[in-house]
C-alpha cells in the first residue's frame, strides 16, 4: 500500500497516488499575490519582517491543518495513535526521502527541531568516549561560527567527555569557498597534531550569523581525505534555501529544519543518517516505549504531547506546489531578491556586501554605515530593538571587529536581511529610511544605551 493513500475519516486529503512528490509546481492555479496576503495575514502587519531566518513562517492553510490533526487526535486519542499516528509520521519521513535524496526511508527520522539531532549525534560521540573507543584529548572540529546552542552542547557532550574541540576560524566578510576550504584544512592538521584523531566534524551548510553558505560538500570530501571519522552538517536554514541532496553532499548525518523556510509550523526537522554501523548506534535523547527500534521509530514516539507539526508535510507539499517552479521556484526567487534588496540597502548606504551572490542563500549581509557606531553585541541587540520599537523593522545586527595587519582594528556592523514568499520590497525600503533617518539624526548606539540605561534607573 501506498503511504500516501492514507486518508482519515474524509478529513484529510490524499497528496499523490503513486507514492511520488514532485519538486516542481503540479497545481493548475498558482498562486497570487492576493492569496499570498490572505496565506499570513496573521502576521503583524505594522512590522516589516525581514528576519524569516530566525523563527521562519507558516500559511494560514497549513495552520488549518494542523489544526484538524491536533481535533483528530483529541476526539479519539486512542485510535489516532494506534492507527494514524505512525502511518502519518511515515509519510512525512517518506515524502522528505524523496526530496533529499536519501536512500531509504529508514535513513530519516523525524525530531523537533536541529537543537535534537544535534544532541543525537553528540551523544554517540560521548559513547565513544565513556566507552573507550575514542582516547581523551581525540579532536571535534567545529566552525567558529557555529550556532550558540550547537557549540554549548558540544561544550556539553564532547569536551566534557575529554574531547579536544577546535575551532576553524572562518574569514568574513569572505571572497571565496577557497578561503574557508583553507582554514579548514589548518584547523583538520592541527586536529590530527600528536597523534590524536578526528572524530568528528560539525560544518553548518549556511552558517546562521554571519549567514554565509559554507562549502559542505567540499569540506566532507576534505574531511574522507584526512580520515576524519565521522561528518554532521548543521544544515538549520536549508531545507527550502539551498538545494539539499545528502546523498551528493555525502556527509554521515544531515539535519535541516523544516519550520524556518520551509513553511511547517513550529517545530519539526529531520535527521539524515547514512546508513552505518555508526547510525545504527543512534538514540533519542528522550528514551520512551520504542527504545531499541531504530532512530526513525524512536523518535517517532517520545511520550504524550502533540505531534501535529510532523504531519501536516504533504499539505505543506500541497502550499508549495502552488508555486511557479514548486520549492525549486521558491528559492531561486527569495534568492534573487534578497540579492537585490542587499544591493539597494548596500548601495543607498554606501556600504559593503559580507560575501559574493553565490555564498547566499534567502538570507545576506549587508553592511551598516559606521557612524552608528555599533562596537559590541549590546549595541548590535540595542539598535535591533530600536528598529523593532521604533520603526516597526525587524532585523538582527551583527558585529564584528576587523583587524588589518594585525593591530589596525574597526568595529563593523551588518543587517542580516532574509527573503520569503510573504516579502515586499517596502519592507526593505521602510529598513533603508530607518538607517537613513538614524544617520540623519547623529543616532548611536551608545547615546541610546545611555538612555535606555536613564530610563531603567526611573522608579
Ligand atoms: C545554524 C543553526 N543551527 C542550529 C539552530 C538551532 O535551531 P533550533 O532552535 O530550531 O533547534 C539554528 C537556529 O537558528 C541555526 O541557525
Amino acid at each position: 500500500m501506498s503511504n500516501h493513500s492514507i486518508s482519515v475519516n474524509g478529513v484529510i486529503d490524499d497528496d499523490d497516488s503513486n507514492g511520488h512528490v514532485s519538486k516542481k509546481s503540479r497545481s493548475n492555479t498558482l498562486i497570487t499575490d492576493e492569496d499570498i496576503r490572505s496565506e499570513f495575514s496573521h502576521h503583524d502587519p505594522s512590522v516589516a519582517r525581514i528576519n524569516n531566518g530566525s523563527f521562519g513562517c507558516c500559511p494560514s492553510s497549513v495552520l488549518a491543518a494542523q489544526k484538524l490533526y491536533q481535533k483528530l487526535f483529541l476526539c479519539q486519542p486512542d485510535k489516532f495513535y494506534f492507527d494514524h499516528l505512525k502511518p502519518f509520521i511515515l509519510r512525512s519521513r517518506t515524502i522528505i526521502a524523496e526530496l533529499i535524496n536519501a536512500d531509504h526511508i529508514d535513513e530519516v527520522s523525524i525530531i523537533d527541531n536541529v537543537t535534537t539531532a544535534t544532541a543525537i549525534v553528540l551523544q554517540q560521540i560521548q559513547w565513544g568516549f565513556a566507552e573507550g573507543r575514542f582516547q581523551k584529548g581525540d579532536a571535534v572540529v567545529i566552525l567558529h561560527y557555529a550556532y550558540g546552542s550547537v557549540k554549548k552542547s558540544i561544550n556539553a557532550y564532547v569536551a566534557r567527555a575529554g574531547g579536544h574541540v577546535i575551532e576553524v576560524q572562518l574569514p568574513f566578510p569572505v571572497t571565496s569557498n577557497e578561503e574557508i576550504m583553507m582554514e579548514f584544512r589548518k584547523a583538520l592538521e592541527l586536529g590530527k597534531r600528536n597523534g590524536r584523531k578526528v572524530r568528528l566534524a560539525v560544518i553548518d551548510h549556511i552558517t546562521s550569523m554571519p549567514s554565509v553558505v559554507i562549502p559542505v560538500k567540499e569540506l566532507t570530501i576534505i574531511c574522507r581525505e584526512e580520515g576524519v571519522d565521522q561528518v554532521f552538517v548543521d544544515a538549520a536554514h536549508a531545507m527550502g534555501s539551498v538545494e539539499v541532496d545528502v546523498k551528493d553532499i555525502g556527509a554521515d548525518f544531515y539535519t535541516s529544519n523544516l519550520h524556518k523556510w520551509f513553511f511547517c509550523p513550529p517545530s519539526v526537522a529531520f535527521l539524515y543518517s547514512r546508513k552505518s554501523a555508526v547510525s545504527s548506534g543512534l538514540h533519542h535523547p528522550v528514551v520512551s516505549n520504542e527504545y531499541g527500534t531504530g532512530l526513525a521509530m524512536e523518535s517517532a514516539w517520545i511520550g504524550t504531547r502533540d505531534y501535529s507539526a510532523q504531519l501536516i508535510v504533504s499539505e505543506v507539499m500541497a502550499f508549495i506546489n502552488r508555486f511557479e517552479g514548486g520549492i525549486d521556484g521558491i528559492r531561486k526567487s527569495n534568492h534573487d531578491k534578497v540579492i537585490k534588496m542587499g544591493k539597494m540597502l548596500a548601495e543607498a548606504w554606501g556600504t559593503a556586501l559580507g560575501s559574493p551572490n553565490d555564498m547566499c542563500s534567502s538570507m545576506m549581509m549587508v553592511g551598516l554605515p559606521e557612524c552608528l557606531r555599533v562596537c559590541s553585541d549590546e549595541d548590535a541587540m540595542c539598535l535591533r530593538r530600536h528598529l523593532r520599537e521604533v520603526f516597526g523593522v525587524e532585523v538582527p545586527i551583527y558585529y564584528k571587529e576587523t583587524c588589518k595587519n594585525g593591530d589596525d582594528c574597526v568595529p563593523v556592523s551588518y543587517a542580516r536581511i532574509s527573503h520569503q514568499v510573504y516579502n515586499v520590497a517596502e519592507d526593505y525600503f521602510r529598513f533603508r529610511d530607518a538607517i537613513n533617518k538614524l544617520v540623519e539624526n547623529g543616532f548611536t548606539c551608545r547615546m541610546q544605551s545611555a538612555s535606555f540605561q536613564l530610563k531603567m534607573d526611573l522608579p
